[in-house]
């Protein structure tokens, strides 16, 4: 934390994200430490008896040996961190690979490692542009017994495969669809600024991010008008600019698919409340953008955006509601904003997402279990069980 400012800058200017956003990834990225710092005593195995009463079994966590990482560009400190302290914490060593449009600050992190006296050769970070060939390299090492990955789905089936010639350990954390879903009595106020948590945080570019926001329709056009005027609000540009909470996008594929799928979105019947531009100036930004009376089955709720672009779908049924949200091969994090705490938990229970913030927008905690269900992911990083996933079971069968 006291490299915050220094990390925060770096971030932005390789990522492009508002510098509040920056700081806050760094503390985010931080507390990652600070919790498997104190998870790693907390490691604990089971002595139990056998059955037949005449022998103990004894269940420990060796560390499962060389992990290799694979970590996006949108959060350049906290998805290294967020692997990289677990690992490291049940006695790892790791090779990271980091995003090529962001390989600064996961090496500068690398050296702040080494300054506090992490030994030499235990964390490794060995940037490329030639990400399949470094891959395929690492996984056939030997040494190699886990691949971790942040990313996208399709990259994520692709590094799994590479894993399963040497059957070796995987943790992915892949794309989202997240319903962010608004019932009639809910406190619109609250729901509106959950929801901009919940979209635009970090430049609207992470898996978390709402995707396709459910409202019942008696407050439908309420809270369209209200998150559009939210929207509007947003002050888009240089993520070093003061104000500024939204900046520009990755590349310039970014933008092209963002305003395809608004594109197509408008031709399946969506109308623009807000935005549904690029910004007339040098770099890839998209303005904040809130699409009205979006159909259920629209192509625009089926991808993932990763972008400022809020699709507003109005339901009268909360059957039909929870079935166009589960209608998706994604599944990892969801939102629900109602005053009846009873319909709350019922909805999120029957939501298949692995993360549900209920009246929240902000669900993101070290000390929570992130990880989504489906094609959105296989384990679970933070908490007390992210640490398990850098581990191995062994259990001696004894004779007393
Ligand atoms: C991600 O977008 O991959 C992670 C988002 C988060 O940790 O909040």
């Amino acid at each position: 934390m006291s490299h915050q400012e220094e990390l925060a800058s770096l971030i932005t200017t390789e990522h492009g994200k508002p510098l509040i956003d920056s700081r806050g990834e760094v503390a985010y990225a931080a507390e990652f430490f600070r919790w498997n710092s104190e998870e790693a005593v907390r490691l604990r195995g089971s002595v139990g008896l056998a059955p037949s009463g005449a022998n103990q079994i004894l269940v420990h966590h060796p560390p499962v040996g060389v992990v290799v990482m694979v970590t996006p560009w949108n959060f350049p400190a906290a998805m290294i961190t967020r692997k990289l302290a677990p690992a490291l914490a049940a006695g790892n060593g790791v090779v990271i690979k980091p995003p090529k449009e962001t390989p600064l600050t996961a090496l500068r992190i690398a050296e702040l490692l080494s300054e506090v006296g992490v030994p030499d050769g235990l964390v490794n970070v060995v940037p490329t542009t030639s990400a399949g060939a470094w891959y395929d390299a690492a996984v056939a090492q030997k040494a190699t017994r886990m691949v971790s990955f942040t990313g996208s789905t399709e990259v994520g089936r692709t590094l799994l495969k590479g894993a399963a010639d040497r059957v070796l350990k995987v943790a992915m954390e892949l794309g989202g669809n997240a319903p962010f879903i608004v019932f009639n009595d809910a406190d619109l106020e609250a729901a509106v600024e959950g929801a901009m948590v919940a979209k635009m945080r970090h430049s609207a570019e992470t898996c978390t991010a709402a995707n396709r926001f459910f409202v019942e329709r008696g407050v439908a056009d309420q809270f369209t008008e209200m998150l559009g005027a939210a929207m509007a609000a947003v002050k888009i540009g240089d993520g070093f600019d003061d104000g500024v909470t939204l900046g520009p996008m990755v590349n310039p594929a970014a933008i092209e698919s963002i305003g395809a799928l608004v594109s197509a979105a408008v031709d399946e019947g969506a109308s623009v409340v807000t935005g549904g531009t690029t910004l007339d100036r040098p770099g890839y930004f998209y303005n904040a953008t809130v699409l009205g009376n979006v159909q259920p089955t629209a192509s625009i709720t089926q991808e993932e955006i990763f972008g400022p672009v809020a699709p507003v779908v109005p339901f009268d049924d909360t059957d039909q509601m929870i079935a166009h949200a589960n209608n998706t091969e994604m599944g990892l994090a969801a939102y629900v904003f109602t005053e009846d705490l009873g319909r709350g938990l019922n909805v999120a229970q029957r939501l298949e997402s692995g993360m549900v913030g209920l009246n929240r927008g902000a669900i993101s905690d070290p000390a929570a279990p992130f990880g989504g269900m489906k094609q959105s992911g296989l384990g679970r990083e933070g908490a007390s069980e992210g640490i398990y996933e850098f581990c191995e079971t062994q259990y001696i069968a004894t004779s007393w």
